[in-house]
């Protein structure tokens, strides 16, 4: 952890700032502090800061569902293929960003996983936290040791343990709903950014109404699925439903097993036409194997529609500046930007 980092940080007990409560020896600007503890300033709760990772997730003992929600990314991200140039497209077009909006700000990229999007938004020139409950964190610590402008943070997006307004950008990708309430979480996530500032976000989304699927935006290259707008609600309502069984199992084997499961998924998912019927048709296999694991392991999985994230985003206090077009499964996304006062 560097120094710099302290004064965005907040306690998750109580939102009061935190200081350090003890430290091997005074630190230097810029330089990693791997040990010590941080204090609450109001109620001296202790969190401690272990290989340069300050730990303001949840304290005690996680409930059961959090600990699978932690373990089962924590399996994901160890396993899963180094960042690649690639993800740098695939950021940019997810969350809508240009690289203007990159450049310089301090960003938040909260549910990092491994640290993918952290890496790109760090090459674009901005100074990144990166916040996950899990282990995965532990693939950025060494980025982390070796670049300023990048920080790790373990903590919880239900109580984040950061000051509210601190980032000119917020990003989060694919997250909030692996939370027990997205809901919540959006908002807590929305506060952390400046009057001003960005929020991105995306989320699983639902068939939903018809009326609200009927207008979902499509990419320029699905523009043919405008056409059969019934029918692919159909399949998307019905894929949902042989999910939701699978999931019914799969979200309570043993990680090993849900991961062994996937391997004939991965296989299934490099045969034409065949592979829709899998979590995913990536053409690497590796990542076709992490992406059926992510959509069969982590037990917190919630679906929500466009109509949604824009009342949240009203709730929230900010505009929304742009919606995510995408293919037939819908994919609620917005980019926000937030109101002044
Ligand atoms: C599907 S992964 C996405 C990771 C990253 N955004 C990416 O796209 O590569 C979801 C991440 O959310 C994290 N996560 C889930 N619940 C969380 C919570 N309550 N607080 C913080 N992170 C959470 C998981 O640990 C996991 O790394
Ligand atoms: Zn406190």
């Amino acid at each position: 952890m560097k120094l710099g980092l302290l004064p965005w940080l907040a306690s998750p007990c109580c939102g009061a700032p935190v200081r350090f409560a003890s430290l091997d020896s005074m630190p230097r600007e810029k330089e990693d502090i791997p040990d010590g503890t941080l204090a609450c300033s109001s109620c001296a709760r202790a969190y401690p800061i272990v290989s340069g990772v300050p730990r303001l997730g949840p304290s005690g003992r996680p409930e059961a569902l959090v600990s699978r929600t932690s373990a089962s990314f924590t399996w994901e991200w160890s396993r899963h293929p180094e960042a690649g140039a690639e993800d740098m497209r695939v950021f940019l077009e997810e969350c809508q960003l240009t690289a203007a909006d990159l450049k310089g700000k301090l960003v938040l990229d909260a549910g990092c996983g491994m640290g993918r999007y952290a890496l790109a938004a760090l090459a674009l020139g901005a100074e990144v936290v990166a916040v996950d409950l899990s282990e995965s964190l532990a693939r950025l610590i060494g980025a982390a040791q070796a670049e300023p402008r990048l920080h790790v943070v373990q903590g919880d997006l239900l109580r984040p343990p950061f000051k509210k307004g601190t980032f000119d950008l917020v990003y989060s990708h694919g997250v909030l709903h692996h939370t027990s309430d997205a809901h919540k979480a959006f908002l807590a996530v929305a506060g952390l950014v400046k009057p001003e500032g960005l929020l991105s976000v995306w989320l699983y989304g639902k068939a939903g109404r018809f009326a609200d699927f009927a207008t979902n935006p499509l990419r320029s290259d699905r523009a043919w699925l405008g056409r059969h707008r019934r029918l692919a609600w159909a399949v998307v309502a019905a894929r949902q439903l042989v999910s939701d069984s699978l999931r019914a199992f799969t979200t309570r084997l043993p990680l090993f097993l849900t991961y062994m499961l996937c391997y004939p998924l991965a296989l299934l998912g490099a045969l034409p036409g065949l592979k829709y019927l899998t979590f995913s048709v990536e053409p690497r296999f590796r990542l076709r194997l992490s992406e059926n694991f992510d959509w069969l392991s982590p037990p917190f999985q919630s679906h929500h529609t466009k109509e949604e994230l824009r009342a949240w985003c009203a709730e929230a206090g900010c505009d929304v500046v742009k919606v995510l077009p995408h293919g037939l499964v819908p994919k609620p996304g917005v980019l926000a930007r937030r109101r002044r006062g």
